[in-house]
């Protein structure tokens, strides 16, 4: 009876310490994931579209700029939207399709998108 009992007790210890490795690593890799995208976010930024867009702005068009004001105000409102622009270009700006390579547009515009949400105020 008593070792049946023990034997139990092991089943949920190594239970719980397959359960709480499981979440560690769940709590990590998002994470680590997110800002490794998040480099190669911000230098697809700078080598391909900072040139026009340095901190946000725009040097040809200033009202069409990546702030949040400017974004929404042009109805772009979600990360998406910016891929398409980034990949397709916009009026006078040409896409950018190309040079982004797989994924990149994705991974320039949340760059982008996120530092509208911050006023493009780096930390
Ligand atoms: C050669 C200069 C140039 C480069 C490089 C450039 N853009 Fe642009 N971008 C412009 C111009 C000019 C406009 C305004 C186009 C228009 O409406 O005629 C614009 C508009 C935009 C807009 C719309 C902004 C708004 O408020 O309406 C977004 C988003 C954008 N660009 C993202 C990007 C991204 C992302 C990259 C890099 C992949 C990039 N641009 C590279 C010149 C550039």
């Amino acid at each position: 009876m008593k070792k049946s009992l023990n034997f139990f007790f092991i089943k949920i210890r190594d239970f719980l310490l397959i359960s709480f490795c499981c979440t560690f690593f769940y709590l990590c890799l998002p994470k680590e994931l997110n800002a490794f995208e998040k480099d190669l976010g911000e230098n697809l930024f700078k080598h391909n579209c900072s040139a026009c867009h340095i901190n946000g702005g725009n040097i040809i068009r200033r009202s069409k700029n990546l702030k949040i004001s400017s974004l929404k105000r042009n109805g772009i409102d979600n990360p998406e939207a910016i891929a398409k622009i980034a990949r397709q270009g916009i009026g006078i700006m040409s896409g950018y399709e190309d040079v982004l390579g797989d994924n990149g547009d994705q991974l320039v515009a949340n760059w982008v998108w996120e530092q509208a949400q911050k006023a493009w105020v780096q930390e």
